[in-house]
């Protein structure tokens, strides 16, 4: 097991090369790179698609209405947002928040990775189609949602991005079942219970 201090300082590394990093295009166009942020002993990781308009003023993930929605759903399942982990696929904001293209998305995966080493979360929450294609090759996250992955002996849970519920008050609901259903989860999984994936990998 790494000490918490080591955890500490490698995540704290991490965020600094994340600061710095100029790998890609997108470093040309940021106003501040958005590393992940949270608890780094979090159960869960929770990852978005990249930075919007307001992340990139603060340099911090998921600050602004898609942010609030995903705080909404947490608290409903009673949960604080500082008691997990919450990052993005890639870390700075494409210019008029486009999807980001599949290169930036493989240049910057490499923050991805190191964060999940570091956390070694239960289960990683996938949030919305590019990180559901990106960590999966999948798509159609709303056919999707709601179930539970197992790949590489790693557990993932999919749900719809907290930005797509604004505009459709459907999704603020189903948001708020998946993260509630999330944490049961969870629960289960620390206490040792066999937990069956929808779809196994491994298979
Ligand atoms: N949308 C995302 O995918 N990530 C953020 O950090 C904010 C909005
Ligand atoms: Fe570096 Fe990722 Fe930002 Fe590109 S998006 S500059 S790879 S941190």
């Amino acid at each position: 097991m790494m000490k918490e201090d080591d955890m500490n300082s490698e995540l704290e590394t991490t965020r600094q090369k994340v600061i710095k990093c100029t790998k890609c295009e997108l470093s040309k166009t940021r106003t501040n790179s958005v590393p992940g942020k949270g608890n780094f002993q979090s159960d869960v990781i929770f990852v978005g698609e990249a930075p919007g308009r307001n992340e990139d003023k603060k340099g911090e993930p998921f600050v602004g209405i898609a942010g609030q929605r995903l705080t909404i759903a947490l608290e409903e399942a009673g949960i604080s947002r500082e008691s997990v982990y919450i990052t993005n696929i890639v870390k700075c904001r494409p210019p008029n928040n486009r999807v980001p293209t599949i290169s930036e998305r493989d240049t910057c995966q490499d923050y991805l990775q190191k964060e999940i080493a570091i956390i070694k979360p239960k289960i990683i929450c996938i949030l919305g189609n590019t990180a559901f294609n990106s960590i999966l090759g999948g798509s159609e996250i709303t056919k999707y949602r709601g179930k539970i992955v197992k790949k590489d002996n790693q557990f993932y849970f999919l749900t719809v991005h907290p930005a797509a519920t604004i505009y459709n008050q459907k999704l603020i609901t189903v948001l708020k079942e998946d993260i509630i259903k999330l944490f049961e989860l969870i629960r289960e999984l620390k206490n040792g219970k066999q937990i069956l994936a929808d779809i196994d990998y491994s298979a």
